[in-house]
């Protein structure tokens, strides 16, 4: 399972980025909205900020609903890239983005299906080219649904028909989340800072640093 930071924030990206774990970001309107900056410029910076990530998704706009208004925005947002391969355009699962994806895939652009609720969503994005799938595990719980149990059938699917696409769980809340998408087969987890952060802690581990450091006072000092 590989980690994507799920976020426009610069300081969290910045601090998942040191820790080394950090193989690409997500976006989307809201989390770039809550930022109150200029979508394009948080792109931009975002996209100098991560160097040696595979990518960094951008979303189309909400605005745009048709599949030329989806490429014609995808094509602005690619010129912020310069050439490098990494942005990756994120469509939503409808006719259009599907269209969109298939446009987009055969220029040789990264593109991310988001908003996959269901295994035949899942089938439909990577047959239409996808280089990422999206499954909002989160948002399923929320409405008493298993999110896990859809990526994991999305994962079997995916193998058993040998379809390229990568499985990006998105939505997802907390450190078992994580865990169990990676049993059941996903590539990657799309997760916010504060899960990173809940993923290193174990109150052992605290328990453990305080023992050292209370053995460690009462060590002979030269
Ligand atoms: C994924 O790419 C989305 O940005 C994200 O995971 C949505 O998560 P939420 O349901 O917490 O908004």
């Amino acid at each position: 399972l590989k980690f994507f930071i799920d976020t426009a924030n610069i300081g969290d990206i910045q601090k998942a980025y040191k820790i080394g774990v950090l193989s690409g970001v997500t976006t989307n309107p809201s989390l770039v909205a809550k930022e109150g900056v200029k979508f394009e410029d948080r792109i931009s910076e975002i996209l100098q900020l991560v160097p040696e990530v595979e990518s960094v998704s951008a979303e189309v706009t909400p605005n745009a609903l048709s599949a030329e208004e989806m490429i014609a925005e995808a094509n602005e947002l690619i010129k912020i890239n310069k050439g490098d391969n990494k942005i990756t355009i994120k469509l939503p699962m409808t006719l259009a983005g599907l269209e969109a994806c298939r446009y987009l895939t055969r220029k040789g652009v990264k593109t991310n299906i988001t908003l996959i609720f269901t295994v035949n969503q899942a089938l439909l994005a990577a047959r239409a080219g996808a280089t990422y799938v999206s499954p909002f595990l989160g948002r399923l719980d929320d409405i008493s649904e298993d999110g896990v149990l859809l990526v994991s059938k999305i994962a079997e699917l995916f193998r058993i028909h040998k379809l390229d696409a990568q499985i990006i769980a998105a939505s997802v809340r907390h450190p078992d989340h994580v865990t169990r998408v990676a049993m059941a087969g996903a590539h990657i987890a799309t997760i916010p800072f504060s899960v990173i952060e809940q993923l290193t802690r174990h109150p052992l581990t605290d328990q453990g640093m305080e023992k050292f450091a209370a053995d460690w006072s009462k060590a002979p000092k030269l």
